[in-house]
């Protein structure tokens, strides 16, 4: 199911629209924590990755990646109207590219979850990514690169990061929540996995495995 719709469920929904846009590198945790936020704030939540793949919004399939090529415009244009026909209240975009389509007044907030390189290493294995794949998207994690892309198209004032290798989703959960209802404020700039890595003598074996990436 692309859109999980709970607004129904909820007979005082605000007069208004809020965008909420969910981010972070593949397996960090985005759909789980996305279906949960969305079932606790009777929310709208587009999956953006099933939204791609169930209505062919991609230019062609990238066979050294083994990617699909996502169309932007294309995807841009579906979600103005899922968002335009959607219910008065929260909605939630989640997906690694979820930052790179809706304008900026149009987005309430921007949660970037994070995960430590190696338990994401883990997961994106058991998905069976090739090494290149996995080294790409590690580095993408270790590099910031969704916070970067996130916080040149938002500002920082509208960006919250939650590091998620610790935590249940539901506490994950929980904090996103009373972020969302301003009874807590926003963490950002706390993540630091290049001086964690150096920390636990990792860097070095990361850095090699990058040799020949290109910058993201
Ligand atoms: N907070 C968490 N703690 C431990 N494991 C999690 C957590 N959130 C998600 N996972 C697990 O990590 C994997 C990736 O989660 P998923 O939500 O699909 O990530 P994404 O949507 O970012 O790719 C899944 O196997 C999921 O069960
Ligand atoms: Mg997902």
């Amino acid at each position: 199911m692309v859109v999980f719709d709970s607004n129904s469920k909820k007979k005082n929904a605000k007069k208004e629209r809020k965008v909420i846009v969910i981010t972070g590198t593949p397996g960090v945790g985005k759909s789980t924590f996305s279906e949960r936020l969305a079932e606790k704030l009777g929310a709208l939540c587009i999956n953006l990755n099933k939204l791609i793949m169930e209505e062919g919004l991609f230019k062609d399939y990238d066979d050294a990646r083994g990617t699909f090529v996502a169309d932007l415009p294309k995807i841009r244009k579906r979600l103005k109207k899922l968002i335009r026909k959607a219910s008065e209240g929260y909605i939630l975009v989640e997906g690694h590219l979820s930052h790179l389509l809706l304008p900026r007044d149009s987005v309430e907030m921007v949660f970037i979850l994070r995960c430590h390189p190696e338990v994401l290493r883990q997961r994106l294995k058991g998905r069976g990514y090739t090494d290149a794949k996995i080294a790409e998207n590690l580095q993408a994690e270790v590099l910031d690169v969704c916070l970067i892309e996130a916080s040149q198209a938002y500002g920082e004032a509208k960006l919250a990061e939650i590091d998620l290798t610790e935590k249940m989703a539901d506490m994950a959960v929980q904090e996103a929540y009373e972020i969302v209802m301003g009874l807590r404020k926003p963490s950002l700039g706390s993540v630091d996995w290049l001086s964690r890595l150096q920390a636990e003598g990792k860097l070095e074996d990361y850095l090699r495995d990058w040799e020949g990436l290109p910058m993201p």
